[in-house]
Order: C-alpha cells, then sequence, then structure tokens
C-alpha cells in the first residue's frame, strides 16, 4: 500500500472511530440527564446515577428530590423501594416531602420562632402555628444549580443553592452544596456543605419515603427496624420537643434490637398518641460528629435491608402516619397509611430553642458539613 493511502486509511479509521466515541458521548449524556420539565423559568432535570450492582437512583435539581431508588432483592429482583410521583408537577404541587432535600431547617421550630445573640427571628409557619421543613418554601421548592464541572455523569451530581438573606425569616446568605454519589457496594451518599455570611441557624436532611418490598406494594408495619440510640426526644401535644432527652427502656421507643414497626406503634402510649404513631427523634449513640450506625431496616419477604449511617447526632423515625390514600405515585399506585417509613438524619427538632440540645449554629467564617449514607444488602 502506498504512503499516501495507508495515511488515508488511517484518518478514515481514526474518523470512524470518533464518531463511534461521539455517539456514545451523546448516549451517555442522555442516559444521565434528561429534561423533566420547567419550574418559575428555571430547567428542571433528571439525574441517574447507576452501579454495576444493580442499583440505579434517579435524582432532579428540583428540590434535590430521590425520584426512585431501585435495588435488588434477595432473588435479584429489581424494585423501586421509595414514593414519589412520575410528573413534575406533582412535587411542585404540595406533597409530604417526598424523597426531598430538607432546609433551612429539617423537622419543626416551635412557633416558627428562636432569638440568636439577643436578636428575634420570626420564620413563616406552615405547621399548626410551627414551622416544618423550612417554612412555607423550604429547599424542597427550590430548583438547585447543577455544578456540571464537579459531577461525574452515572456516579455522581453536586447541587448548589443560594438560600437568600431573610429567606422564609432565617438570617444570613446561606450557600448550600449538596453532593449525592453511588458507589459499586450499592450504596448512597450524601454529602451537606454551607457557609453562611450572618450567624444563623442550620438542620438538613434528605426525606425518602422507603417501602423495601417496592413503593406502593402495602404498608411498612411488618419491616424490622433497629435505632443505634439509649435515648429518645419526647414530644408536647404540638408535636414539638419537650427539651428533655429520656431513655427507651420499657417503652415502645426501644429498637435496639430488631422491632417490627407495627408490633407496639397501637400502644395506649402518650407519646405515640401525640406523634399519631412513630414521628419522633432519636438522640443516636455516638461520639460528636462521628460517622457511624444509626439503623437498620430488614424486610423479609424479600430480603431487602437497609442501613443508615450518619455524621448527624439524631434520626427523626416518622411512620408515614399521615399518609392516607390522598396521593397517588409512580405507576398509579395509592399511597395509603403507613405504606412509607422515613428514617431523616438530622440535629434535634426545635433545637434553636433547647439549650440542652446539640448546636444547630453555623457562624461565619465556619463551615457546616455532613455525611449520610444509606446502604443496601440482602439477607442470606
Ligand atoms: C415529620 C412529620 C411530617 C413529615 C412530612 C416528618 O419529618 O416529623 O411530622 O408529617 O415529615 O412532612
Amino acid at each position: 500500500m502506498r504512503t499516501d493511502n495507508r495515511r488515508d486509511l488511517i484518518l478514515f479509521l481514526l474518523a470512524l472511530i470518533l464518531a463511534g466515541s461521539g455517539q456514545n458521548t451523546k448516549e451517555q449524556k442522555e442516559m444521565w440527564q434528561s429534561t423533566f420539565g420547567n419550574v418559575g423559568g428555571k430547567k428542571v432535570f433528571l439525574f441517574t446515577l447507576k452501579n454495576s450492582s444493580g442499583m440505579e437512583t434517579v435524582i432532579t435539581n428540583f428540590g434535590g428530590i430521590i425520584v426512585s431508588l431501585k435495588v435488588p432483592d434477595r432473588h435479584g429482583v429489581i424494585d423501586d423501594v421509595t414514593l414519589g410521583f412520575d410528573s413534575l408537577q406533582s412535587y411542585v404541587d404540595k406533597h409530604p416531602y417526598f424523597g426531598a432535600l430538607v432546609g433551612r431547617y429539617a423537622n419543626r421550630i416551635n412557633k416558627g420562632t428562636f432569638s440568636l445573640n439577643g436578636k428575634t427571628h420570626q420564620l413563616s409557619v406552615n405547621n399548626g402555628g410551627n414551622s416544618l421543613h423550612g417554612g412555607v418554601s423550604g429547599f424542597d421548592k427550590a430548583v438547585w444549580d447543577v455544578i456540571e464541572n464537579e459531577c461525574i455523569p452515572g456516579r455522581k451530581l453536586v447541587l448548589f443553592y443560594l438560600s437568600k438573606d431573610g429567606e422564609e425569616g432565617y438570617p444570613g446568605n446561606l450557600s448550600v452544596k449538596v453532593t449525592f454519589t453511588i458507589s459499586d457496594s450499592n450504596a448512597l451518599d450524601i454529602f451537606y456543605s454551607a457557609s453562611t455570611d450572618q450567624t444563623t441557624v442550620l438542620n438538613l436532611t434528605s426525606h425518602p419515603y422507603f417501602n423495601l418490598s417496592g413503593a406502593g406494594s402495602g404498608d411498612i408495619l411488618g419491616h424490622e427496624l433497629i435505632i443505634n440510640a439509649d435515648r429518645f426526644t419526647p414530644l408536647n401535644e404540638y408535636n414539638v420537643p419537650t427539651g428533655e432527652i429520656i431513655r427507651v427502656e420499657n417503652t415502645p421507643f426501644d429498637f435496639r434490637n430488631p422491632k417490627a414497626i407495627g408490633e407496639r406503634i397501637a400502644q395506649n402510649d402518650p407519646q405515640l398518641v401525640y406523634g399519631k404513631g412513630y414521628d419522633h427523634n432519636w438522640a443516636l449513640n455516638k461520639k460528636e460528629k462521628e460517622f457511624s450506625f444509626a439503623a437498620r431496616v430488614t424486610e423479609q419477604r424479600t430480603g431487602r435491608i437497609l442501613e443508615i449511617w450518619t455524621t448527624e447526632p439524631g434520626i427523626q423515625f416518622y411512620s408515614g402516619n399521615f399518609l392516607d390514600g390522598r396521593f397517588i405515585g409512580k405507576g398509579m399506585r395509592t399511597y395509603n397509611h403507613r405504606t412509607g417509613f422515613c428514617l431523616e438524619t438530622q440535629h434535634f427538632p426545635d433545637s434553636p430553642n433547647q439549650p440542652a440540645f446539640p448546636s444547630t449554629v453555623l457562624e461565619p467564617g465556619k463551615q457546616f458539613e455532613s455525611q449520610t449514607r444509606f446502604l443496601f444488602s440482602n439477607t442470606k
């Protein structure tokens, strides 16, 4: 073959390879990112994170919502284990925080008010006179920016939100970054970081509702739960902590050994009456800020196990008491009473008004950091 011909052939082959890889890149991009819609003129996308062990999760930059999370059961059967909707509009409409990032303050602040450095702040109230999950329009209703150069398509999604000074009554411009990472060990890690230009309070969480036998497949009362906590924070009749941190011994709040969620839920215990079931914060057994085991849930029929690890001092276990069939979820499935549970890693509710609770104050110049892991496995 003459040199010229050979060179042409090489160039032709190179062009073919490049065209092929271009195709792949486009396909890969489409697999990673697709359009979900628009909110307030801002584009909203769906991002797919996938590992090599059969786990896949779809997350949107609207509210940082985990739209779906698919994991294998004991026999390798894949199911979506989180409650949610098919359409963006259903997430825009009022709903009980399905899958959402929650901020600026997860859970309740008594009467939506607190004092910082001698100044009283009034938050917007949205829950029987209290402020719940950040107020009327919390982080769950924000369109987050995607930090594209920090994402790893298919593996890592990095979201950013600037919560402006005075938003929902909170002081300080707060910059929040949340990173979702999937790993081959069937873990979804959520890293939170934040900084502020004025002293403020902050409590961030992610609010997926799980049903390990598959979203919309029945109630979660038979799921077995362990919570690594000797103590919990009891509520008053308005679902706000009394300020005490009491022992779980001899109460239906003792989950130190595995117990079915439904085993004691109907007991005539004043705390279960206030919460309409479980809707409480447990004070985790841990050293300050250590990344440690918080909870484990096992569903015996499918063999699915969810383990939760966190740097946070508390976890809110909510047994889906307010689900009542009003919400029609993914695949037209109805979410009836207690068909999903939440385990929200957090600082304790109403900490800004409770000096004995770990502090949620963030000062300018300090970096807020937090990590939570949802780790899936199976019984043998
Ligand atoms: C709260 C519940 C609330 C649910 C949905 C949980 O974190 O503790 O009281 O109903 O979120 O908003």
